[in-house]
């Protein structure tokens, strides 16, 4: 821990070097224009990823990037970050080489995440024949990271926060990206129709509307 204090306290210095109000002018308050809802892994960091500083975005991390109904710490990020920060962009992150997607992907036993990932199984499920099209193995996993991108950018587009937002005058827009570790680029999925609905599913809820 001892590192970690040294270069806090590094930090701070060059910070008030370059402007001696900065934690000042971050003291009286947050304007964020995004929210990062991303994995936890420790080489997808958001900020630096997205050349953002302090202020700039407001981060949500779990393990493989997941948006589900039922996560109370998700959902109170994402009403607090549209609803009283009134974010403009949500970005699902992703990233290739995801330890939580292959985990998913695998039948081996990690424990009390099995329970976590296994959200990551229906979305195998979903895809099951583009899944069995691919014969490589690695790139059957980097399709994965993708699909559970887009199939989490769909979650959000159903959170009744987002449903609700969309209503309003300045919606926020919605993105799913994938993060390439070994390369450090990011890359747009284009995970929504140009209108900012996922059209292929608005059949099926028409249907059961009748
Ligand atoms: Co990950």
């Amino acid at each position: 821990m001892k590192k970690i204090f040294e270069n806090n306290k590094k930090w701070v210095e060059q910070k008030l070097n370059e402007d001696k109000d900065y934690f000042n002018k971050l003291a009286l308050g947050q304007e964020p224009r995004y929210l990062f809802i991303g994995c936890s892994d420790s080489r997808v960091p958001a900020n630096e990823i997205t050349g953002t500083g302090p202020g700039e975005m407001f981060v949500h991390r779990n393990i493989a990037n997941m948006v589900v109904h039922t996560d109370m710490n998700l959902l109170s990020v994402l009403q607090y970050a549209v609803e009283v920060l009134k974010v403009k962009v949500v970005i699902v992150c992703g990233h290739y080489g995801c330890g939580g997607v292959a985990a998913a992907a695998g039948n081996k036993q990690y424990g009390l995440i099995d329970n976590w990932l296994r959200n990551i199984k229906d979305v195998i499920r979903l895809h099951e024949k583009e899944f069995l099209a691919i014969d490589d193995e690695e790139a059957r996993l980097r399709r994965l990271v993708e699909l559970n991108v887009i199939e989490q950018v769909h979650n959000l587009s159903k959170t009744s926060i987002i449903q609700n937002a969309m209503q309003t005058d300045e919606p926020p827009k919605l993105y799913g990206l994938v993060y390439d570790i070994k390369e450090g680029y990011l890359k747009d999925l284009n995970a929504l129709e140009n209108d900012g609905s996922i059209k292929r599913y608005e059949h099926i809820y028409s249907l059961l509307q009748s």
